[in-house]
């Protein structure tokens, strides 16, 4: 695993949206796999920078996000549709048509789930996958358990989870208690992983992923089995290497 230290989230991000852009110039019809929350809107603010300028394109490309809350509307500022939509989609040139966000209020969501994760395999799988890390050492939302899941499904999200992203909502009890998910076998056959952690908050469950056993109580730990992984990280979350 190459693991990078930059500065402050700002640099990080930007070194990760470089990787990203490059992975756009390289290969223009390149499937990537996008992340929400915080630790990502630096790259996504460097890749709109990237694109105003010319020096990349997202006119070939096709994403799928990682996951979405199920229960809440898509047009929900809360949403990750709506989240993707503000802090990319409208400012650069994908497709709407090759835009792909889970639906968390799918009616038969087992259903929804096996398709979306048979769209991904029929698009060739992803190219570049971009993570963040839950303070509990969640990918996606596979949340800690006793077991890896492989495919897209839905999951219940963790009281360290719901406690972790109350920030986004008015109060706790706004926050879904449930996610649809990408599982574990589409991030690992990404070619390419590019995992953002900045902030201190995140640097126990850096380490655990990085140097601890491999175990799905820490989901990140299975990154250690990828052979194509960025640790982009700042200084903080890395101060505990
Ligand atoms: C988001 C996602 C989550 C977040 C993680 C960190 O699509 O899949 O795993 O990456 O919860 O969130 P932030 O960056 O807000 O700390």
């Amino acid at each position: 695993m190459k693991v990078r230290i930059y500065k402050d989230a700002e640099q990080a991000g930007k070194a990760a949206a470089t990787l990203i852009g490059a992975q756009l110039i390289r290969k223009p019809d390149s499937v990537l796999g996008l992340a929400t929350g915080s630790s990502p809107i630096p790259i996504y603010d460097e890749l709109i920078r990237m694109y105003r300028e010319g020096a990349i394109s997202f006119a070939q490309a096709t994403s799928f996000n990682l996951d979405e809350y199920v229960g809440i509307a898509e047009d929900h500022p809360c949403s990750y549709h709506y989240f993707m939509q503000e802090k990319l989609f409208e400012y650069v040139d994908m497709r709407p048509d090759a835009i792909h966000v889970p639906d968390g209020n799918a009616e038969n969501p087992q259903a929804f789930a096996a398709a979306y994760d048979w769209a991904i395999e029929r698009a060739g799988g992803i190219d570049l996958q971009v993570l963040g890390i839950g303070r509990n050492g969640h990918i996606g939302f596979n949340e800690p358990g006793d077991h890896f899941i492989r495919g897209c499904h839905v999951v219940d999200l963790t009281e360290s989870t719901i406690t972790a992203n109350q920030r986004f909502f008015e109060n706790r009890d706004q926050v879904p208690r449930q996610a649809m998910s990408l599982g574990i076998e589409a991030i690992l056959k990404a070619k390419t992983v590019v995992l953002i952690a900045t902030g201190k908050d995140k640097a126990q469950a850096v380490r655990d992923a990085i140097h601890g056993e491999i175990t799905p109580q820490v989901q990140a730990s299975i990154l250690q089995g990828h052979p194509d992984v960025y640790w982009m990280l700042d200084e903080a979350a890395a101060s505990l290497l």
